[in-house]
């Protein structure tokens, strides 16, 4: 277990689901891992489940400087970076014609405004050969009904990984998204609805997913590691699909 080896990883959003499972993961795989989450008690507890060398730091991922500290923590402590892992999101579901102003700049502000600049203030720090990993969704693909807000920022991320590997390319760090389909996460008892409707959604999108269920946040992770490594060292530029086939129907 040791693909990671001595790498420095940092993690958004880790308290819960993708971004604890691949936390674990990459602590497992020998990283230094630095997470981040915006509740003292959560991001605490998920630091005492990590088996490793494993930084928490308390920070807003949609704010400017909060975004300075987690990288000067990161450096003060552990110097240089290798992986980078804008992982911290929301997904409010609303329809264009819900959607407030207010509620449109905290999803861009979280989802899309934060990875870009957490980016720009790691790049000095960037190790050569590092590698920025960013989480979209399959649903930028797809044409669902009350993603609009959810899913122009994620789009925004995959058109940034493009960009991203010609600005980075002459310190040959490459640059990358997974993209998740429906993944058993917390997220989905964030979105402000009963637990009934919540299981109705989830049964309802389970049933278009070829192979029939959600997928898990270990699942996500898995690929997180493998597009992290050395193994995915001429994968650059790519968005790699973990979603039991959904997108492809
Ligand atoms: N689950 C899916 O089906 C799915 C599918 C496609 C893509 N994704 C993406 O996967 C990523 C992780 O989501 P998840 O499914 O693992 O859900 P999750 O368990 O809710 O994880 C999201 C994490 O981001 C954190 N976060 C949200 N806003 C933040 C902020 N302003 N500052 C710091 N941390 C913040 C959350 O903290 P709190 O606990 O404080 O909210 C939580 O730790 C998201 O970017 C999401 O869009 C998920």
């Amino acid at each position: 277990m040791t693909k990671l080896k001595g790498k420095v990883a940092v993690i958004t959003g880790a308290n819960s689901g993708i971004g604890l499972a691949t936390a674990k993961l990459f602590a497992k795989e020998g990283a230094r891992v630095v997470i981040t989450g915006r509740r003292e008690d959560a991001l605490l507890q998920a630091a005492a489940e990590i088996e490793g060398e494993v930084l928490p730091v308390l920070a807003d991922a949609g704010k400017i400087d909060d975004i300075r500290k987690v990288i000067s923590t990161t450096v003060a402590k552990f110097g240089n970076i290798d992986i980078l892992f804008p992982n911290a999101g929301i997904a409010p579901f609303q329809s264009v014609e819900q959607t407030s102003e207010e509620l449109f700049d905290e999803v861009i502000g979280i989802n899309l405004k934060g990875p870009f600049f957490l980016v720009k203030e790691a790049l000095p720090y960037l190790n050569k050969e590092g590698v920025v990993v960013f989480n979209t969704t399959i649903a930028q693909t797809k044409g669902f009904a009350h993603t609009g807000a959810y899913v122009a920022s994620k789009a925004g991320l995959r058109s940034l990984v493009r960009i991203l590997t010609t600005e980075l390319k002459e310190k040959g760090i490459r640059a990358v998204a997974v993209s998740p389909g429906p993944i058993d996460t917390p997220i989905y008892g964030k979105l402000g609805k009963s637990e009934e409707e919540v299981q109705q959604m989830e049964t309802a999108f389970a049933a278009q997913v070829p192979l029939g269920r959600f997928g898990s946040a270990d699942e996500v992770a898995k690929t997180v590691l493998f597009l992290a490594s050395s193994e995915a060292s001429f994968v650059n530029g790519a968005e790699l699909v973990v979603d039991g086939g959904l997108s492809m129907v």
